[in-house]
């Protein structure tokens, strides 16, 4: 399950003043990687051949992420509604999620890489948790490139789940509902302490968030590739943080 924090900040502020200093490269990227599937069948190749190509993506966009000084890096790698798939391709996608973290740990350690979850781990296998918890304790010193991989996430699942915690703090006395606002909520989601997204990619062409960060996203710039997921590279991540860096983000407020 999520750990629930306690929140950190007591003050609300309404109207606080959105930065508008036009920051060119985003703190944090978040990414919705699709088409695996489509990858693959226009390949002629099964579906889990897409999934294996994608987690070398996955391997490119870390090293991107680190040389363009990007600081969060978030990926959407399973939803909550993913479990929805045949047993086979779950089967195929926590083989190669296990893979995954056993090759990859040592090289993101070296790199300066901690690695952290988010979703509800609860529904894999106890060995997969136990890797994930192992990652996360391996890589928990490093601090160059901050790195989540959404797992078994729903946004609607993480709210419902920080509104319980609220709930039961309310009820334990621990919580003034009057002093509930948006930076205390905050602290009871799986991102509680992290920065928002400030830019979403989504590959393969669809333009939908498919439950990925609903409250961290509010103000996001999404950018829509039509690359497929597997076929992702360092040239695609520099689009995408030049599209960013053209837009003009007001917050609500404007600028001048
Ligand atoms: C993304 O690729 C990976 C996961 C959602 C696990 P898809 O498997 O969704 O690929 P398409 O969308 O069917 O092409
Ligand atoms: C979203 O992709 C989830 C991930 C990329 C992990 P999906 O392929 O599951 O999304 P839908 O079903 O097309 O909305
Ligand atoms: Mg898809």
């Amino acid at each position: 399950m999520p750990v629930v924090t306690q929140p950190v900040v007591e003050v609300c502020d309404p109207v606080q003043s959105p930065d508008l200093g036009a920051a060119s490269i985003p703190a944090h990227v978040a990414i919705i990687m699709d088409g695996n599937g489509r990858w693959a069948a226009s390949r002629g190749l099964p579906r889990v051949a897409g999934h294996r190509e994608g987690a070398q993506a996955v391997r490119r966009t870390v090293e991107a992420a680190i040389r363009n000084g990007v600081g969060w890096l978030t990926i959407y790698a399973f939803s909550s509604e993913n479990w929805r798939r045949p047993a086979s391709e779950i089967v195929d996608l926590t083989g190669l999620l296990r893979r995954y973290l056993k090759s990859e740990i040592k090289e993101l350690s070296e790199n300066g890489v901690r690695l952290r979850i988010i979703g509800d781990r609860t529904r894999f296998d106890e060995e997969i948790q136990a890797d994930l918890a192992r990652a996360e304790r391996e890589t928990q010193r490093n601090t160059r490139l901050n790195l989540t991989i959404a797992l078994s996430y729903g946004a609607r699942a993480e709210i419902a789940a920080a509104a319980r915690a609220v709930a039961a703090a309310a009820k334990a006395g621990e919580l003034d509902p009057a002093k509930l606002c948006e930076e205390v909520f905050e602290g009871f989601l799986h991102t509680a302490g992290t920065p928002d997204p400030d830019l979403v990619i989504r590959t393969s062409g669809e333009q939908r968030l498919s439950n990925f960060l609903l409250w961290q996203a509010a103000y996001a710039e999404l950018v829509f590739l039509e690359v497929l997921w597997p076929d992702f590279d360092e040239a695609h991540f520099a689009a995408a943080l030049a599209e960013f860096a053209r837009r003009d983000r007001r917050f609500g407020a404007r600028a001048g």
